[in-house]
């Protein structure tokens, strides 16, 4: 596992996002108001809708698109509605955000720290 350094905490606004692109796709991080980070795949499970543009409430997010409500920290959909967003770790170090990427797509990632 990698991780990679991708900005400050206070480079996101409580209850909203930022965009990481990677070799992966797009990697949605969010805080919401108790200053907690998720990091998910920027794709909703239902129709592929950017959950980065999403609501955030509580340890949710609903999609922009039809409304589904996704787990931030599991990335599964909230019943009845089924399927996955996948997630990523993510931790924050005095006020600086790192993402955890596997190994195989390191090369191409900049500022990669070993773990
Ligand atoms: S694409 Fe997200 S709810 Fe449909």
């Amino acid at each position: 596992m990698n991780w990679i350094e991708v900005g400050r905490l206070d480079d996101i606004p409580r209850l909203g996002s930022r965009v990481i692109a990677t070799e992966l796709g797009d990697i949605a991080v969010f805080r919401n108001a108790a200053d907690e980070v998720f990091a998910l795949r920027d794709r909703c499970p239902h129709r592929g809708g950017p959950l980065s543009q999403g609501i955030v409430h509580g340890r949710r997010v609903t999609c922009p698109l039809h409304n589904w409500v996704i787990e931030l920290a599991d990335g599964e959909a909230v019943a009845p509605d089924v399927g996955c967003a996948g997630t990523f770790e993510i931790r924050e170090e005095a006020g600086l955000l790192y993402l955890a990427l596997p190994a195989v797509s390191a090369p191409a990632l900049p500022a990669a720290m070993e773990d």
